[in-house]
């Protein structure tokens, strides 16, 4: 099937749906038509899943212009520090205009955002319209030097040395400044970026060195192609989020760095997550809400017919495998880590339902292969819920009244990646038409465990199969050494 950019951008890097990608796919069939009318560029750009960029997923020119655009910037990255309107009319569903935005391409334009909305009103992408301010503002010098609150080095003076002079706005800034020639040598840092790269570099003389040899850790921001770019780094315990923006102006081909130590912050909000007491508390507070919650739902469906029951017992197990998680934490002698066993977690969770279950002769069988897998308490609740969706599944369609039957449960993982497979031997699925149940499994897996789900094909029952990446919130520890270990 031949897919379109769009479309392959918008899977690859958002959650949208279908339906939403074809309501964007309708709009951007007529990008160009605007694009022509108006003598302005046109971009459609939807958020990226997981974290706060976005990204650009069509485009149109105006035919017959000078491109301010050199070249085509789909699947190109658009970030909140550079793009403001893009995020405001994101966040706020709101238009924004911003008169001689800069763009991250460095151009000065007039920018309009609208937000595109899908049926059920969410806001799934913004429309963008550029025109480019007159160029006579741009090439006007005065306007250059404004652009660019810095003091560039002249006749080898190096620095923006203010003594006996009025400081220079950039020496008043907490960020680190760093100029740099097209050679990568350096020819200004303000006083705080001077300070770094001499603590860093253990050298005084650093005025026309190369930065990359001053800071090896600057490569990769040095060896990234793009004209603009975030990067997170952290060296030394130190870390810094660092602005690349190369300068184009009158081909000198500079780059500019714009560096923020976020160490002392980080270590903040380490601080702050450590406070065990208060984290035990609101463990405490969420697990007894959680049961108000079940007891009300218990008291509100006595008396209602079965099948209303049959939905608030859905409903119930649902809460209860959240509580799950939160007993398991409160249990642990360490009050400060909320990281979760998952097979405990699972064995909790089921022992719990089948003895609930006492129409039915089934065995559960949890193989753990040997391995522990230990998550943050956020994907715990995720998988607790997988889990018990399937579980509940097996139990209730697989087999008969009175039948007997099995269900299996067990990990295998590999270095990158964690599978849980959950299969049991009863009738195996009949035409199913998907349900809340295969609903909520499937976005949990595809949105918070960033992995996949999918049924397996086999001869007997019916085999579930959650795969999800290992991350610092997902750990495997192999307990027993022969097991098989892949990678
Ligand atoms: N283990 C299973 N064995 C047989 N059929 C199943 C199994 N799991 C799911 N199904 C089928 O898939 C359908 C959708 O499941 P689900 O979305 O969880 O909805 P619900 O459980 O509320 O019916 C079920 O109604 C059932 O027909
Ligand atoms: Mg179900």
């Amino acid at each position: 099937m031949v897919t379109s950019t769009l479309e392959q951008l918008c899977i690859l890097y958002t959650d949208l749906t279908y339906e939403d990608i074809g309501r964007l796919e309708e709009v951007a069939s007529t990008l160009q038509l605007y694009a022509d009318m108006s003598d302005s560029y046109m971009f459609i750009d939807c958020k990226i899943k997981d974290n706060d960029h976005a990204i650009v997923v069509a485009e149109a020119f105006p035919r017959n212009a000078n491109n301010i655009y050199e070249n085509s910037v789909v699947g190109k990255i658009v970030f909140e520090s550079f793009e403001p309107g893009v995020f405001y009319s994101y966040k706020n569903g709101k238009k924004s205009i911003i008169r001689q935005a800069i763009t991250q391409e460095g151009k000065s334009v007039d920018q309009t955002v609208v937000p595109i909305k899908n049926k059920c009103h969410q806001v799934i992408g913004v429309l963008i319209q550029e025109k480019e301010v007159t160029p006579k503002t741009l090439q006007d010098d005065s306007y250059q030097e404004a652009d660019l609150s810095i003091v560039p080095a002249r006749n080898g003076e190096f620095l923006a040395s203010t003594v006996g002079g009025p400081p220079v706005v950039s020496d008043l800034l907490m960020e680190m400044l760093i100029l740099t020639d097209a050679k990568d040598h350096l020819i200004y840092s303000n006083p705080v970026a001077l300070k770094f790269i001499s603590e860093m570099s253990r050298t005084e003389a650093v005025a026309n060195e190369k930065i990359t040899d001053l800071l090896p850790f600057l490569k990769p921001v040095y060896d990234n192609k793009e004209d603009v770019f975030v990067f997170d780094l952290t060296i030394d315990r130190k870390s810094l989020v660092v602005k690349k923006i190369r300068l184009k102006k009158k081909d000198r081909g500079e780059t500019l760095l714009i560096i923020q130590d976020l160490t002392e912050l980080r270590m903040k909000e380490k601080e702050l997550m450590m406070k065990s007491v208060v984290i035990q508390e609101i463990h405490h507070r969420v697990k007894n809400n959680l049961q108000t919650i079940a007891s009300l739902l218990r008291l509100q469906m006595r008396g209602l017919p079965e099948d209303s029951q049959a939905s608030f017992e859905d409903t119930l197990n649902r809460i209860y495998s959240i509580s799950s998680v939160y007993e398991i934490i409160l249990a642990k002698e360490r009050a400060d880590d909320d990281d979760v066993n998952i097979i405990e977690l699972t064995r909790k969770i089921c022992s719990a339902m089948v003895l609930n279950d006492v129409r039915s002769k089934v065995d559960l069988i949890i193989q753990p292969n040997g391995n522990k897998i230990i998550t943050s308490s956020r994907k715990a609740v995720s998988l607790a819920i997988i889990v018990n969706e399937l579980v509940q599944n097996s139990l209730k369609h697989a087999f008969a009244k009175e039948g007997e039957g099995e269900i299996r449960i067990w990990f295998t993982s590999d270095r990158d990646f964690l599978e849980l497979h959950i299969s049991d031997n009863g009738v195996g699925m009949k035409e199913p038409k998907p349900s809340l149940g295969t609903e909520i499994v499937h976005n949990l897996v595809t949105n918070d465990l960033n992995g996949e789900f999918l049924y397996v094909p086999q001869e007997e029952g019916t085999h579930a199969v959650v795969t999800f990446p290992v991350s610092p919130e997902v750990e495997i520890f192999y307990e027993k050494k022969d097991f098989d270990s892949r990678g």
